[in-house]
């Protein structure tokens, strides 16, 4: 990992790994820690010593509820919202111990971000919104669109459909919508040139 991880935060991510082995959750952190950085490069004003290590452990508190009702929490009509907040929870209560115990600085910052960063939906801070972008942004890349149609069975059209009404709209900073943007027309165009294929319409 060490071609995409900072070295001070591999070592975060060797504490994080362990509570990550659950719905995907590994690769969504690395993924999204790389889109992090994107965002970091196209926003100067944001700081990566806060949104770095915020996108390594914010999901570290799906580990802690039942892995059955995962899926429920989620997705374009989620059941079981509440566990949406738990998890946040969780990661908060996680992410405080491996940051203090590796003298990590801007600890309280940090876990600001954490505890709400899908329960919130409003720019808090410019490295909040860094944060949301990248984690909801995920979404729309290659591998998130693979991983999350891979939960649901979804067909193109349906996830589309959900990353244009449930997660582009959530999108708060401006490269981090372009890039979403970007990935779901070529989606739409993929979509376009299937039905041309099929019915030459
Ligand atoms: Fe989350
Ligand atoms: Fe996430």
């Amino acid at each position: 990992m060490t071609a995409l991880l900072r070295p001070q935060d591999a070592v975060l991510w060797a504490e994080a790994k362990p509570y990550l082995d659950v719905r995907n959750n590994d690769e969504h952190t690395l993924v999204a820690y790389g889109v992090a950085k994107a965002l970091l490069a196209q926003l100067p004003e944001a700081e990566e010593d806060v949104v770095l290590p915020a996108i390594l452990l914010h999901d570290v508190g799906w580990k802690r509820i039942p892995p059955d009702l995962l899926l429920a929490a989620i997705g374009k009509n989620p059941s079981r919202r509440d566990l949406v907040y738990e998890h946040e929870r969780h990661s908060v209560v996680i992410a405080r111990d491996i940051l203090v115990r590796h003298n990590v600085a801007r600890v309280d910052e940090i876990l600001a971000i954490i505890d709400g960063h899908d329960t919130t939906s409003e720019a808090r801070s410019l490295n909040d919104s860094v944060m949301k972008d990248a984690d909801k942004g995920w979404r729309t890349t290659p591998h998130g669109m693979r991983v999350i149609r891979g939960w649901y069975g979804w067909s193109l059209a349906e996830y589309i459909d959900m990353v244009s009404v449930v997660s582009n709209p959530r999108l708060l900073t401006a490269p981090g919508r372009a890039m979403a943007e970007g990935f779901t027309a070529s989606l739409r165009a993929e979509l376009a040139l299937a039905n041309y294929m099929e019915t030459g319409a």
